[in-house]
């Protein structure tokens, strides 16, 4: 009989990695499926597995559609990927992205506790919880100062899934992931608006590219690369937290520099500092020391940050040109 795994957050652009790796691996996906008024499955139709996941109509926030899906998929794994996932919307809502990214983890753990206690669960936490940060290099006992309602959320949900393992007994992990992008990267976040903007340039379609604080530093990897890890943490004996990240950092003005070098373009020519995309509070610098995962987990990044905005790029050049 194939292993089976559920996935909350299937439709995100982890969900959709996910489901891919596993299904490679021969598992059965089960996906939590949030109604909306739009088409949310162009992920999972991109990478080819829209037709080969079984998806539940349900909601994080519902904690009787939790408990259902959890008894009905039966799944002896749970990877909890569902979230308001992006920083600079916690402020506008910052009780939604409580209830969605901090309570929804909390519903899912009691889901499992109450119709599946023998799953294994993984909990996706965020450097973000780094937020100020209180060491060069972050690692797994790097003390937390989460800057945003996003952070402040996330940090709930892990220690809850923390607490979860050690009041309950159940397996349950907690994957701080750095930063990580693919070409399915929401618009939002800032290297799919950078790749994106680049070829609109390229393409005479757009002449400037608007960004907030091109100097903070991030920790990119690639998603595809990074969700391995997820796996690889529900098949260790013992549920535990590891730090996720490719080890070295760049700012904003740096990727810019490399996407629009790819196509022949110099960024200062394009990019132009609005004071009105600043954050209220910015998480400066983020570098992930990912020793634990490496010597635990026998995980390391394999894509460079220059790998991975030239597909971002190369992606977005192709679909512009379609458009
Ligand atoms: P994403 O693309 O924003 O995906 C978020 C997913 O959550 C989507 O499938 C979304 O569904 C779903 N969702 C939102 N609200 C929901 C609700 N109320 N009920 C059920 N599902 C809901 O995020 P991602 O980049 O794949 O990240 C996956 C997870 O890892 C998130 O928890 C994120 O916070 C965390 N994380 C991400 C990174 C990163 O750099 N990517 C780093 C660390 C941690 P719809 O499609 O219907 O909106
Ligand atoms: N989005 C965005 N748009 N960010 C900008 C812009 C802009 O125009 N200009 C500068 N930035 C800066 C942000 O202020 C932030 O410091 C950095 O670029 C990265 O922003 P995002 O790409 O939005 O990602 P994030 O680091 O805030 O959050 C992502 O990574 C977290 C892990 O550290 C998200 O995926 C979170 O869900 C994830 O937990």
């Amino acid at each position: 009989m194939s292993k089976s795994a559920l996935i909350t957050g299937i439709t995100g652009q982890d969900g959709a990695y996910l489901s891919r790796l596993l299904l490679d691996k021969g598992y059965r996906v089960h996906g939590v499926l949030a109604r909306r008024s739009t088409d949310t499955l162009w992920r999972l139709r991109h990478l080819g597995v829209v037709d080969d996941v079984k998806l539940f109509d349900g909601d994080i926030m519902d904690l009787s559609s939790m408990i259902r899906i959890v008894e009905q998929s039966q799944a002896q794994e749970i990877y909890n990927l569902a979230a308001q996932s992006f920083v600079g919307t916690s402020w506008s809502q910052p009780l939604l992205t409580g209830a969605v990214t901090g309570l929804g983890a909390v519903n899912l753990l009691e889901a499992m506790r109450i119709a599946n206690p023998k799953a294994r669960f993984y909990q996706a936490s965020t450097s973000e919880m780094f937020g100020k940060i209180r060491e060069p290099a972050q690692s797994e006992t790097t003390p937390f100062y989460p800057r945003s309602p996003y952070g402040c959320a996330k940090l709930y949900a892990h220690w809850m899934t923390i607490n979860h393992r050690e009041s309950f007994g159940l397996h349950a992990s907690s994957g701080i992931l750095f930063n990580h992008e693919s070409p399915l990267r929401g618009i939002e976040f800032v290297t799919r608006k950078v790749t994106d903007a680049a070829a609109r340039i390229k393409l005479g379609r757009q002449k400037e590219l608007r960004l907030g604080n091109i100097d903070v530093k991030r920790d990119w990897g690639y998603a595809g690369d990074f969700v391995q890890a997820m796996w690889l943490m529900l098949q260790q004996d013992q549920g535990d937290d590891y730090v996720v990240a490719t080890g070295r950092s760049a700012t904003v003005r740096e990727m810019c520099r490399i996407a629009f070098e790819r196509l022949g373009i110099n960024y200062e020519d394009h990019v132009v500092v609005d004071p009105k995309l600043l954050r209220p509070a910015e998480v400066e610098a983020l570098l992930g020391n990912p020793a634990k995962a490496r010597q635990k987990l026998g995980w390391s990044a394999t894509t460079t940050l220059e790998e991975l905005i030239a597909m971002m790029v190369d992606a977005d050049m192709r679909r512009v040109e379609r458009e």
